[in-house]
């Protein structure tokens, strides 16, 4: 029996769908080469904004055919929309035999069985189960051999006034220390050199544990071989003193950091429920420029927010020629069903959002051009991860793609670089020397 996964959606997504890949694979399904070959299709979905849930539909209307040609297939349908939509994504879409959010992957052999049986097998809670814990019993299977995601939170408690995920994802919970320490053993153990730490609020961490973050930081920092530590998502409100000054401390936690500011202006931060002022955003990035040399940031941002004015898009613009982050990621404001934005006053028009955000992308260009110049020449220290056309590809620890001349001997080893030539999304290296 042969599966197929399609995942939309953010990191935990895909980390999501490692996890049903391991749980498929211990019930004995192999990967199929495309979706035609496929006896089990699963679409892991992404409801954040309008046009992720388009996709969902369009790729259901794709996949149906595979039921001519294979009547027992099997088309399932997980993840955030599944959890928002309900029963009326089945009504919308009949050709769906399986569906479960985030909640019960753990339920999925049982889901399967139900449906050869002919039954639609639909797992859809309110709540998270008591037992969603049964989750991390089951391995992931990975692309990447050398850097793993490891969720070590599910939820969020946070509320942004613009945001689903509280809803499909529901509240904030952390993994285990130890359920987490032995995971990251395991990969470890398997070759794996870079523990990316995830979680839609990943700072939160521990709060419902009675254990600060920076530790989380510290113990996995003690298992031998763990050569890098990344985690996102990083909430500017929860990014104390102590973790900025812990991931000063430890060397393996990588200088760069994604912190959302989703807006330049304090009254939209207000209006959004984000819990800091445009002054406390950038107080927190000097805190981290302190404490971690070096440190690069990526962020954020929604543009077109209801009632957002021109001067307040402007404070926007601010923040990015003020942090000049490495990476931005703009949205425009999409209105999600029974959230309070949704509500509001003043939604901005389709015509206002495009033009505020071409506007956006333009002073980040001119931005990431200038960064780029300044990485010519210097040294870097790289992790290579993989080929990519012919040449060795790999990221610096401030998260920068640089590609080298090379062969497989190098693959997963740390290396120091000088960098030859720096383009805006890719810069060239020349080997200096292994480090590990
Ligand atoms: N509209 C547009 N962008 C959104 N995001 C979250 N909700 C919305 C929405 N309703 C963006 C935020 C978040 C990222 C994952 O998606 O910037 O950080
Ligand atoms: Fe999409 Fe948010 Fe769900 Fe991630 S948590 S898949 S971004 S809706």
């Amino acid at each position: 029996m042969k599966y197929y996964i399609k995942t939309f959606g953010c990191q935990m997504n895909f980390n999501d769908s490692e996890r049903i890949r391991g749980i498929l694979q211990s019930m004995g399904y192999e990967p199929a080469e495309s979706w035609e070959k496929a006896d089990l299709i699963l679409i892991n979905t992404c409801t954040i904004r309008e046009k992720p849930d388009q996709k969902v539909y369009s790729h259901l209307g794709e996949y149906k055919k595979i039921k001519e040609k294979n009547p027992k297939a099997l088309i399932g349908v997980c993840g955030c929309l599944a959890q928002r939509m309900g029963q009326e994504l089945v009504q919308k879409a009949p050709m769906v035999d399986i569906m479960f959010s985030s909640f019960n992957m753990h339920r999925l052999p049982e889901l399967i069985q139900q449906a050869q049986g002919g039954y639609k097998a639909i797992a859809l809670l309110e709540n998270p189960p008591e037992d969603e814990d049964k989750l991390w019993e089951y391995p992931t299977v990975k692309d990447n051999q050398f850097c793993a995601y490891v969720t070590v939170m599910k939820g969020c408690d946070k509320n942004c006034t613009y945001c689903v995920v509280p809803k499909t994802r529901g509240r904030q919970r952390s993994r285990s220390l130890e359920s987490i320490l032995s995971e990251v053993k395991a990969l470890v153990e398997d070759g794996v050199k870079e523990i990316h730490l995830l979680g839609q609020n990943v700072t939160a961490w521990g709060q419902d544990l009675g254990i600060p973050f920076e530790e989380l930081l510290y113990q996995v920092a003690s298992i031998e071989g763990v050569e890098r530590i990344r985690f996102t998502t990083g909430h500017p409100k929860d990014l104390t003193e102590n973790i900025a000054r812990a991931m000063g401390q430890i060397t393996q936690v990588c200088e760069h950091l994604h912190l959302p500011v989703q807006a330049g202006s304090s009254r939209i931060l207000k209006l959004m429920d984000r819990g800091y002022t445009k002054e406390e955003y950038f107080e927190k990035i000097d805190m981290l420029k302190h404490y971690v040399k070096g440190i690069t940031f990526s962020t954020d941002i929604i543009v077109g927010f209801p009632t957002e004015t021109e001067e307040d898009f402007e404070q926007t613009l601010d923040v990015l020629k003020r942090v000049r982050f490495e990476q931005v990621f703009s949205f425009k404001y999409s209105p999600r069903p029974d959230t309070p934005a949704y509500f509001m006053e003043g939604q901005a028009t389709d015509e206002v959002k495009t033009q505020r955000m071409t506007r956006l992308l333009n002073i980040q260009k001119e931005i990431l051009s200038e960064i780029a110049k300044a990485y010519k020449n210097t040294e870097q220290e790289v992790l290579i991860e993989g080929f990519e056309k012919g040449k060795l590809v790999g990221r610096t620890r401030t998260n920068r793609w640089v590609n080298l001349e090379g062969d497989e001997s190098l693959l997963g080893k740390i290396v120091k670089v000088r960098v030859i030539e720096s383009k805006p999304f890719s810069m060239e290296g020349e080997l200096l020397e292994i480090l590990a």
